[in-house]
C-alpha cells in the first residue's frame, strides 16, 4: 500500500472483510513514519516492510497487488510505476488531475487553480493516455476505486432497473458535508481540484457508470457522457464576514471552489445532475436517485432512517461513532449501523480481488476512471467558459 492515511484505513478494512481471499499487506510506503507504525499495528503488518520511498517499495516488494492511497497528484506516476514493473493498481479517486508545473517541486507551486482550465483539460487528456498506454502495455489489471460503484443503494438500483427493463431518463446525485479533514483538499496542486473533483468524483462516476452499464445491458453497447454544463462557487469568500456563531462550515480552501452543480447530458439525450458541496451542515449526504421510463428509485447511501439515535445533550454519544462529518451528536442523528458496507468498501475489494486473480476488468475499471476525469475537467471549463462543453471522446481536444 502506498499511502497510509484515511484511504488507506478504509482499505486496510475492507481487506479484513472480503470472504474467501487470504489478503495479506506486504509493506506500506508513507511520507508520515509514525502514521505508518500505527497502521502497520493496526493491521498486523511487519513494520519493518514500511518505505519512505514508494517508488523503491514498488521494485523491490513481491506483491501482487500496488493500493494507492494517497494523494491524487501522485495517483498517475505511481500506477504508471506498478504498471512497468508488472504489478496490478488499485487506486483511489479521483484517476488523475491537473497539478501545475511537474518541473516545480509541488510544495511550491502557486495559485495553480487559477490556471486556465482549457490547458488543465488538455494536460489531463495526456496523463490519461499514458496510464492507459502503460496499462495496455503491461497487460495488468487496473482497479479504479470508485466505491460508489459497489455502494449497496446504488447496486439495488441497478437490479431494479435492469428487472423493470426501461430507460434510464434522469439521475440527480451528491456528495455534501461540511469540509474535509485534509489539508491536500485545500490546495489545487494536491487535488486537482475542489468540491467538484473531490466530492463529486463520487457522484459523477457513478452517474457515468450506470449509463455505461444501461446501454451494455440493453444494447451491448456504452452510453457515453456527451457534454456538460457546469458552475461551481466560492462559498468560503462570502462566509468570512460572518460572526464566528453563525460558521459552521470547517472548510478552508485556498485555491479551489467549495461548491459545484454539474449537468452531464449523455450520447442518447438523456442527463444527470450532480451536487458537490464542502459547504453542507447535518453531516455527510450522499445520494443518488434514478428516474427511468418505467421505474423511480431514491438511494441514500447516507443520511437515512435505518437508525435513529436520539440524545438530549452532547454527553450521551460524545465517544460513539453515528456518522461521518456530523457537527453535533446532540438531538436527534441518523446513526449508520454499518457505513463502509452500504457505501461499498467490501464489495468493491471483492470484486477487485476477483478481477485480479481473474485477470477480468473490475466493475470499476480504467474506463470509468478516464471518462470521469474527462467529465470534470470539461465541467471546470464549462463553469469557467459559462458555456456547455462537449466532452473529449478520444484523448485530444475534438
Ligand atoms: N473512496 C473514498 O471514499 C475516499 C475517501 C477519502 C479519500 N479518498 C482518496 O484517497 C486518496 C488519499 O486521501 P486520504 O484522505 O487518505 O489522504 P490522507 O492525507 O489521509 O493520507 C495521505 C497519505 O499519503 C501518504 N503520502 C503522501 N505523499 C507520499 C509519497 N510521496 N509517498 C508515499 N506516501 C505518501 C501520506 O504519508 C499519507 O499516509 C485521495 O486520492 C482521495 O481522493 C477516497
Amino acid at each position: 500500500m502506498i499511502g497510509t492515511g484515511f484511504a488507506a484505513n478504509i482499505h486496510g478494512e475492507a481487506y479484513e472483510r472480503v470472504p474467501g481471499y487470504d489478503i495479506q499487506v506486504v509493506a506500506v510506503a508513507s511520507k508520515l513514519q509514525d502514521q505508518a507504525r500505527e497502521f502497520c499495528k493496526r493491521f498486523h503488518i511487519d513494520p519493518t516492510n514500511i518505505y519512505d520511498d514508494a517508488g523503491k517499495m514498488i521494485e523491490e516488494v513481491d506483491a501482487d497487488v500496488i493500493d494507492l492511497v494517497v494523494p491524487t497528484f501522485l495517483h498517475a506516476p505511481f500506477a504508471i510505476k506498478a504498471a512497468e514493473a508488472g504489478k496490478n493498481v488499485i487506486c483511489e479517486k479521483p484517476l488523475t488531475g491537473f497539478f501545475g508545473d511537474p518541473d516545480i517541486p509541488v510544495d511550491q507551486r502557486e495559485n495553480v487553480g487559477k490556471t486556465d482550465k482549457r490547458i488543465m483539460l488538455e494536460s489531463c487528456l495526456k496523463t490519461c493516455k499514458a496510464v492507459d498506454d502503460a496499462i495496455a502495455k503491461a497487460g495488468i489489471t487496473f482497479c479504479y476505486a470508485e466505491n460508489w460503484c459497489y455502494a449497496r443503494p446504488i447496486w439495488k438500483a441497478k437490479q431494479l432497473v435492469e428487472a423493470a427493463g426501461g430507460k434510464i431518463l434522469e439521475i440527480r446525485c451528491g456528495e455534501s458535508h461540511s469540509g474535509s479533514h485534509s489539508s491536500f483538499a485545500a490546495e489545487w496542486k494536491y487535488t486537482g481540484g475542489g468540491a467538484l473533483i473531490r466530492m463529486g468524483a463520487h457522484p459523477i462516476s457513478a452517474a457515468i457508470h450506470l449509463k455505461l452499464w444501461e446501454g451494455m445491458i440493453r444494447d451491448g453497447k456504452p452510453i457515453h457522457p456527451a457534454s456538460v454544463v457546469a458552475t461551481t462557487a466560492r462559498c468560503r469568500e462570502f462566509l468570512d464576514d460572518l460572526p464566528e456563531e453563525q460558521d459552521h462550515i470547517v472548510s478552508r480552501p485556498v485555491d479551489v471552489e467549495d461548491w459545484s452543480s454539474t449537468i452531464i447530458t449523455f450520447e442518447d439525450g438523456t442527463n444527470a445532475v450532480c451536487i458537490a458541496s464542502d459547504v453542507t451542515l447535518g453531516g455527510i449526504e450522499n445520494w443518488l436517485n434514478v428516474y427511468a421510463s418505467n421505474c423511480r428509485i431514491e438511494g441514500k447511501i447516507s443520511n437515512n432512517n435505518s437508525v435513529m439515535a436520539y440524545a438530549p445533550t452532547t454527553k450521551q454519544f460524545a465517544d460513539a461513532y453515528t456518522i461521518e462529518k456530523t457537527e453535533t451528536k446532540c438531538g436527534w442523528s441518523t446513526a449508520q449501523p454499518d457505513e463502509d458496507w452500504m457505501t461499498g468498501y467490501p464489495h468493491e475489494m471483492e470484486d477487485f480481488m476477483g478481477a485480479i486473480l481473474d485477470g477480468r476488468k473490475p466493475v470499476s475499471d480504467l474506463e470509468l476512471g478516464i471518462w470521469s476525469t474527462k467529465v470534470f475537467y470539461s465541467a471546470y471549463l464549462s463553469a469557467e467558459q459559462g458555456t456547455r462543453v462537449k466532452v473529449p471522446t478520444g484523448y485530444t481536444l475534438d
